[in-house]
């Protein structure tokens, strides 16, 4: 039986892999310049790599005919690298054949990790996800959609206003990390009281995402985000049964009374939900502001298109933030059954095996944009897969995330148009997200 130190347990979490696999050759002549002698995708080492030396070895794995396998596929430990665009959105797309079950990240969340706290639905398949994904869909109301957005306004110009007064030095815990963090607890209906505690337990939960510790190859301490996520759904719960006898106009309210197919969300679904939404929806938008920030003060050319015109470029600028900065690298998925990729004739890959979609590389693929690594607000069409390839688990909270970012940019630049970042962003290296730690700006 596993025990908590063996696990992970949620949305964020990677290839923790002690047994790496034989580095793949990628020495090539015609890279002189990025050669990259050895990589495997699946060792901490790799995601230390300065960017430059990753985005090399992702283009030189693009050249390849098909997807290079990380690992040992006589055992099947290891998985297939989708590193193109194509490929990222076949997987996304056919989900009878790329399956989510057991778990999108790696190490899969342990059986009993599930019981104890419900499935989240990005780990689930039809029809299980289709029902939960029913429920939350009939929440998410229009009259629960436009008073968010009045709530994005309002929260955005709060902090603006925060800003200008207590002048902050870190973005990211000032403004990144606050924003979504607010949103989400507004739109769930969670009173001011539990907040801080639940942001504590939230960055405790991350807290060791990424390869941050150079001494051990592992790459978190699942046992102290189990014990805060266990309080977390504690609160939650708490709130759903209070709601389910008194409801408000909230989301917490209308997923607990929401009866779709007979059926609504129990207590335990609705704290992995709670959860869910808290590590999907604050920590991808904080990192995507961070960047975007930091990529509009290092591309003055573009910071001045977009402020020569902001309603008209802003969501653009916000789209190109999300392809260039990719906030989540990857996800795995798991192959139901034999297929052939791209078609009859593509590179088999067996049932049983794992694949892992690397959206970054996906959104600088050279076949879709031309031009992938430069950061261009008006690239059109931008058909990037920052919020996942398309397909049944199309990021929930693409529309939100979008609204987060245009109102607190609009807020920040209409008020503070000398809003910049200074230095470099204080990075996590990580192979499931792109993390920022802080960012030191002025305005
Ligand atoms: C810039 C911000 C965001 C990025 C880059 C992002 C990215 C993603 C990605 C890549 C996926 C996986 C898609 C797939 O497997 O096909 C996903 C799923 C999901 N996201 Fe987001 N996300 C963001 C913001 C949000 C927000 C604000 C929320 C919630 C309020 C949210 C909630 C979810 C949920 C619930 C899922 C799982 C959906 C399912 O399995 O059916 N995300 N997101």
């Amino acid at each position: 039986m596993e025990t908590p130190a063996d696990t992970t347990e949620s949305f964020a979490s990677f290839a923790d892999r002690a047994d790496a696999a034989e580095p793949v050759d990628l020495a090539g002549p015609t890279d002189a310049a990025h050669r990259v002698a050895a990589v495997d995708l699946a060792d901490p080492a790799f995601w230390r790599l300065p960017a430059p030396a990753r985005a090399a070895a992702f283009a030189e794995l693009r050249r390849r005919p098909g997807p290079v396998y990380f690992g040992d596929r006589a055992t099947g430990r290891g998985f297939h690298a989708l590193v193109r665009h194509a490929d990222v959105v076949e997987a996304s797309r056919t989900p009878a054949v790329f399956l989510s079950g057991p778990g999108v990240t790696t190490p899969a969340p342990a059986r009993w990790v599930r019981l104890l706290f419900g499935d989240s639905m990005v780990n689930l398949d039809d029809p299980r996800h289709a029902q939960l994904r029913r429920i939350v869909s009939r929440a998410f109301t229009p009259r629960l959609l436009g008073r968010v957005e009045e709530d994005v306004r309002r929260i955005s110009t709060a902090l603006v206003d925060r800003v200008e007064r207590d002048r902050p030095e870190d973005f990211v815990s000032a403004v990144a990390a606050e924003l979504p963090f607010q949103v989400i607890c507004t739109m769930m209906g969670i009173p001011e009281r539990p907040r801080r505690e639940i942001l504590d337990l939230v960055n405790r939960t991350s807290a060791d995402i990424g390869v941050a510790r150079t001494l051990s190859r592992r790459l978190r301490s699942p046992g102290r985000g189990l014990r805060a996520l266990a309080r977390m759904q504690v609160i939650v719960a708490g709130i759903g049964r209070e709601r389910r006898r008194r409801p408000a106009e909230d989301l917490i309210s209308a997923l607990v009374t929401a009866d779709v197919d007979g059926r609504r969300l129990t207590g335990r679904e609705l704290g992995a939900f709670f959860t869910l939404l808290l590590v999907a929806g604050v920590e991808t938008t904080r990192n995507a502001l961070a960047h975007g920030l930091y990529l509009l003060t290092v591309h003055p050319e573009q910071r001045a298109l977009l402020l020569a015109d902001l309603d008209g470029r802003l969501e653009g600028a916000v789209d190109e933030m999300v392809r260039h900065a990719t906030p989540i690298i990857q996800f795995h998925r798991t192959v139901a059954v034999d297929h052939e990729l791209g078609g009859p004739g593509g590179p088999l890959l067996r049932a049983g095996e794992k694949v892992a979609l690397y959206y970054g590389s996906a959104n600088r693929d050279e076949a879709v944009f031309p031009d992938p690594d430069a950061f261009d607000l008006t690239r059109t069409p931008n058909p990037h897969v920052g919020y996942g390839g398309g397909g049944p688990h199309y990021c929930l909270g693409a529309h939100l995330a979008r609204q987060e970012m245009t109102a607190l940019f609009r807020e920040l630049f209409t008020r503070l148009p000398e809003a910049r970042s200074v230095g470099e962003p204080e990075l996590v290296p990580s192979s499931f997200d792109h993390r920022v730690r802080s960012l030191r700006f002025t305005f």
